[in-house]
């Protein structure tokens, strides 16, 4: 680990986060998904590992190389993505949840290729879990949680609703839509907590993770007195 740290902020600190999208099949050729490409995530790991921390790295099905010197768990859907965070949890010190959940998956999957018939068709869907709040909500061994807020609108007062109603201790909200966000470039954020805020002005992917790091290890080492 010590071999690509550029500075020791997060020796000894072990961190998870979650990144790109779930994929939650129809039926064993289609699926219901969200636009993400995982970059913010794997920047994030990046960064986090060149502070010293320790990152183990649950992605859901996207184009990227493994950070060196991180635990990679691949999974698929929601549930996967469940499982694998709650079961990593409680031996980690740092949450980081950049992944796009998909909030429904189909109740029942189809187990053959649906075949066309009438012109329209109604899938029931149900609500999956919400993995960054069951982590936040655990009452032992509960790391720090850091969550993220995609909005087309009011930004800053749906960021603020998610920072109080999943009891995170952080919460990075950005615009997403025309461009922006999932699948630029680049990317703005506003970073909100308790009692205060701070705007990270739009930028490259990796300088960005680098200034949020920056934020988290600040509040982070703050509330750890
Ligand atoms: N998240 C999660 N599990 C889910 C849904 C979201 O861990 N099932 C996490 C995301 O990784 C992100 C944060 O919760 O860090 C907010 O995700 P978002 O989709 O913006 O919030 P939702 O609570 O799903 O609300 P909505 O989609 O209705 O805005
Ligand atoms: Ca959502």
């Amino acid at each position: 680990i010590e071999h690509f740290a550029r500075d020791d902020r997060l020796v000894g600190h072990r961190v998870l986060i979650t990144a790109g999208p779930t994929r939650e099949p129809l039926d064993p050729v289609r699926f219901i998904t969200n636009r993400s490409t995982g970059q913010q995530g794997f920047a994030i790991a990046e960064a986090c590992l060149a502070a010293g921390a320790q990152v183990t790295l649950v992605a859901g099905p996207v184009n990227l190389p493994t950070p060196p010197g991180a635990a990679r768990i691949d999974v698929e859907t929601a549930a996967q993505m469940h499982a694998a965070v709650m079961q990593q949890a409680p031996a980690h010190d740092l949450f980081i949840a950049t992944a796009a959940v998909a909030d429904y998956r189909a109740a029942e999957p189809a187990e053959r290729k649906l075949k066309k018939s009438a012109e329209t068709l109604s899938i029931e869907l149900v609500r999956n879990p919400d993995i960054l709040a069951s982590v936040a909500a655990l009452s032992e061994r509960r790391p720090f949680c850091v969550g993220f807020a995609a909005e087309t609108h009011d930004v800053i007062a749906y960021a603020r609703d998610k920072l109080q109603r999943k009891r995170l201790d952080l919460i990075c909200a950005n615009e997403v839509g025309g461009g922006k966000g999932f699948e630029a470039d680049d990317n703005a954020l506003h970073v909100l907590w308790d009692a205060g805020g701070v705007e990270l002005p739009r930028q490259g992917k990796r300088e960005l993770a680098n200034a949020l790091l920056d934020v988290i290890i600040e509040r982070y080492h703050a509330s750890h007195g």
